[in-house]
């Protein structure tokens, strides 16, 4: 939970920009970020939502290999189509830059380089590798297979078995084959810069018993620790990246680790995003160096380490910057189509469903928003399945929310008009107060879900309440009593339009384009968290929502 009167810097892990998004990816990083940021700034709070794309690493060098395309080429197409797709479900980012193009990367990740150079964080060492003579590059570990000489498996990855699950290194991997050319691949010496993170393993502890993070990944981390930290390289052999700022001839034709880069640019883009708004790009300063300020990262399950050991331990070798408050990271998001198994979400397998596809058939953003929230990995792995989503529409969407929202307002404009209606109080009745009561307490409940990033809990107690709205509107059938009695129906549909006006603002950070609508139709323009519970006054224009969510059969 962020503390009251702090501002926020909120972080979604920067996307590869290789290849198109799936609903893996936005279940992951990008969803519950921006549920999180869209909350914190209807309590009033001031926050910046920082991402961008990853540009740089091996992943995009094979793409560009594939396609014909130069890295830049590949990292600046993707660049925009995942931009795109961000945009189209309502994931909106203070600032979108990337590592390759963002003016202030290079130079930042540089600095921060010599910065842990000079406090002597590196240690330069000779190390012996995997290169591959045709394509003449020194290959990462993934870009290796051979045969596991602990069980003799062949076609292994370079960096561990599947079968036996040891971990292989350049010695115990047998009769390597460059995954780059199918040959087979030569070993070579070769130089680069090591962080010795065993320097930080007491920061890295004292960091993570303090951070705000789900326990599944708090004893995840906590294992990996208990191994012991190392020394870890970071710099490469590649020529798609940030050279190694060192006058050394040794660091000649080399890079930046991706991993090195990658996280500063949560700080690159800030600078981008203060100069963006006219400020001093320095003033990024307030946001990572101050007190007043709490940083937030939102990664997926496989981003783990890399932020709260490696990334802890860069910062904290810096020494200047502030540590993240929290780490919220979700699981990974399964894939199972109809008469299918359960399957991994993978691009060459097929077995994915693209973002830019989804929109393009018309999906609805928010359609996709709630399903993907009602499933969030926040815990566990989870399964998304195109059928479910369907119905997941037609009952909880379409039926519940709006249904409800529809038939209140309808009912309102035609029997009563075009304004909230006074009540006579003496005609407020027990199942009045009672269900009035429930507005706080859910708005409540809600409020702590999400303040603990629970964000799935959080959408569930919201559509539990409309399904208790429509129980009660069922219950004072005002098509009923309206033909007898039109104040005791005033009253219900006066109750009736409070509860969408909460359900517009508890909706709003999950469903941004639908609880517009709802917002727009109680003449709400600018709702507030704090207001949400508050009754509408008595004359304020409604109007028609329009149709929120359409039914799929
Ligand atoms: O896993 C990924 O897609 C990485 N590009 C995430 C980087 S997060 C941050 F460090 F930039
Ligand atoms: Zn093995």
């Amino acid at each position: 939970m962020s503390s009251k009167n702090k501002r926020v810097l909120v972080t979604s892990g920067l996307p590869y920009s290789n290849g198109r998004l799936h609903v893996g990816h936005i279940a992951g990083a990008y969803l519950p970020a921006d549920i999180y940021v869209r909350y914190l700034r209807l309590t009033g709070r001031e926050v910046s939502f920082v991402c961008g794309s990853d540009d740089h690493g091996v992943a995009i060098m094979l793409t560009a290999d594939k396609e014909g395309k130069t890295p830049a080429e590949v990292a600046q197409h993707y660049h925009r189509l995942q931009k795109a797709d961000f945009e189209g479900l309502g994931i909106h980012f203070d600032v979108y830059g990337s590592t390759s193009q963002t003016k202030f990367h290079a130079k930042t990740s540089q600095n921060f380089f010599l910065k842990l150079f000079e406090k002597n964080c590196f240690e330069k060492k000779v190390t012996r590798q995997h290169y591959d003579e045709t394509k003449q590059v020194f290959l990462p570990d993934r870009y290796v297979k051979g045969t596991c000489s602990f069980c003799d498996t062949p076609n292994q990855n370079g960096d561990q078995c599947e079968n036996c699950g040891k971990v292989l290194d350049i010695e115990t991997l047998k009769n390597p084959i460059s995954v780059l050319s199918g040959k087979p691949a030569s070993v070579r010496e070769t130089t680069h810069w090591f962080l010795d993170l065993t320097q930080f393993q007491g920061a890295v502890e004292r960091w993570l018993e303090k951070a705000e993070m789900r326990d599944t990944t708090k004893n995840y981390v906590r294992s990996l620790l208990s191994q012991g930290l190392v020394k870890r390289s970071m710099t490469r052999d590649i020529s798609w990246g940030i050279p190694v700022p060192l006058d050394d001839p040794d660091a000649k034709g080399k890079v930046l680790y991706v991993w090195f880069d990658a996280p500063i640019g949560y700080i690159s883009n800030t600078m981008q995003l203060c100069e963006t708004r006219g400020e001093n790009p320095e003033q990024y300063a307030d946001w990572w160096k101050s007190p007043d300020t709490e940083i937030i990262h939102f990664i997926g399950e496989d981003n783990t380490i890399f932020h709260c050991v490696i990334w802890i331990a860069m910062l904290s070798a810096e020494g200047s910057f502030q540590l993240p408050k929290a780490v919220v990271v979700n699981q990974f998001l399964n894939i199972k189509f109809p008469d299918k198994e359960v399957e991994k979400i993978s691009k060459s397998r097929g077995t994915a469903v693209w973002i830019g596809d989804y929109l393009a058939e018309g999906g609805n953003p928010d359609v996709l928003r709630y399903y993907l929230t009602a499933i969030a990995p926040e815990k566990a792995r989870t399964v998304y399945k195109p059928e479910d989503l369907q119905l997941r529409n037609n009952t909880d969407l379409a039926n519940t929310l709006g249904n409800f929202v529809n038939r209140v307002l309808s009912f309102t404009l035609k029997h009563v008009g075009n304004e909230v209606p006074a009540v006579d109080q003496s005609k407020i009745a027990d199942a009045d107060k009672s269900f009035v009561l429930r507005f706080e307490v859910t708005q409540l409940a809600v409020t702590g879900q999400i303040s603990d990033y629970n964000f799935k809990n959080a959408l569930e107690l919201v559509m539990e309440f409309a399904r208790e709205c429509n129980r009660y509107v069922d219950e004072k059938a005002p098509w009923v009593t309206r033909k007898t009695d039109m104040e005791t129906t005033k009253v219900t549909l006066c109750c009736g339009l409070n509860a969408i006006k909460l359900l517009g603002t508890l909706l709003a950070p999950f469903l941004p384009f639908a609880a517009a609508q709802i917002n727009k139709a109680l003449s709400i323009e600018d709702p507030k968290w704090a207001d949400a519970s508050r009754p509408l006054d008595p004359g304020t224009p409604i109007h028609s929502p329009g149709i929120l969510f359409t039914k799929v059969e």
